[in-house]
């Protein structure tokens, strides 16, 4: 899970680990972000244009297109990649409950 908080000093982003912030411009797609700068790569570029879904993730769980959402319009937002499902997969502890 990685929560979104737009500060003045760029967007502030909690990754359920410290916070750490990242200096882009709003119109950078989710998805360059999540790739390049934050490493987590589960969500693919396919077609960029909405079409193939191959770019998914959860905006405050609702299914949404990162090739095409922009980092600006997430303050506040919480954006869930498939590596948040595989980590609570792998929770041993968790799947014994
Ligand atoms: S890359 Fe195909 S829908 Fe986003």
């Amino acid at each position: 899970m990685t929560m979104w908080q737009r500060s003045s000093h760029g967007h502030q982003v909690h990754p359920q680990r410290p916070p750490i912030s990242v200096d882009l411009d709003g119109a950078t797609p989710l998805l360059t972000l999540l790739r390049s700068e934050l490493g987590l790569t589960a969500a693919k570029y396919g077609c960029g244009t909405e079409k193939c879904g191959a770019c998914m993730v959860l905006i405050d769980d609702e299914p949404t297109y990162s090739c095409t959402r922009e980092v600006g319009t997430l303050a506040g937002r919480t954006v869930t990649t498939l590596e948040a499902w595989d980590a609570m997969a792998r929770c041993t502890r968790c799947s014994r409950r």
